[in-house]
């Protein structure tokens, strides 16, 4: 799609990091800003010092991405104020070490977050999507993260086929991965 100018990005993962980052950069460029994380200080402090520098709505929503609930609230608290234009799916988490180090409830937060975050993410935000003529849904994955959802992504950029099974994505709405 071309400028977020006036548009409605919404943010997983945006307390820290790159999703920060990517709420600085489209504030910046013009777009009203929904911002998920599980530390609403953090998103609360994000939204004050955004709303200041530039001239856009930047709404805090309090965010855990493993409760399906909690990611269906965030979607429809966005969408109730102004629709959904675009999604940055960013909320993750990384894990040192190997595959023999790593520990059950690790692999279990990985997986929980990285995976089932992703899913619901998706499943919770394409009803609001379509509802657009234009919009996109961005992902942001580690190796390890949402293969599914990624393989599907690609090939619907490519314009190639879409296993409707899993996620139906529309034509109009542009799907892409970035892998930082
Ligand atoms: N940086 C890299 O080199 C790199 C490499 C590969 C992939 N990635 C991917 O890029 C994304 C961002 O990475 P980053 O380096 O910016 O990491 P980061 O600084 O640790 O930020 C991760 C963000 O995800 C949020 N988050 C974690 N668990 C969550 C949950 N259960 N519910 C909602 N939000 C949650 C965190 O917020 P709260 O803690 O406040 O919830 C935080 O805002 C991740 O998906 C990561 O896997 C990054």
């Amino acid at each position: 799609m071309g400028s977020i100018n006036g548009k409605h990005v919404i943010i997983t993962g945006a307390s820290s990091g790159i999703g920060k980052a990517s709420a600085a950069a489209c504030a910046a460029a013009g777009a009203d800003l929904t911002i998920g994380a599980r530390r609403l200080d953090r998103l609360e402090a994000i939204a004050k010092e955004l709303t200041e520098a530039y001239d856009v709505s930047v709404t805090p929503v309090e965010t855990d991405v493993t409760d399906s609930g909690s990611v269906e609230k965030l979607f429809t608290t966005a969408a109730d104020y102004r629709g959904v234009d675009v999604v940055i799916a960013n909320a993750g988490v990384a894990t040192d070490g190997t595959v023999e180090e790593l520990s059950d409830e690790s692999y279990k937060t990985m997986m929980s977050t990285n995976t089932d975050g992703m899913f619901y993410t998706a499943r919770s935000a394409l009803p609001y999507l379509r509802e657009r003529s234009v919009s996109s849904f961005s992902l942001h994955r580690s190796l390890v993260s949402s293969p599914v959802l990624t393989i599907q992504s690609t090939r619907r950029r490519s314009g190639g086929h879409v296993d409707s099974r899993r996620v139906s994505w529309h034509r109009s709405v542009t799907a892409g991965s970035a892998s930082p």
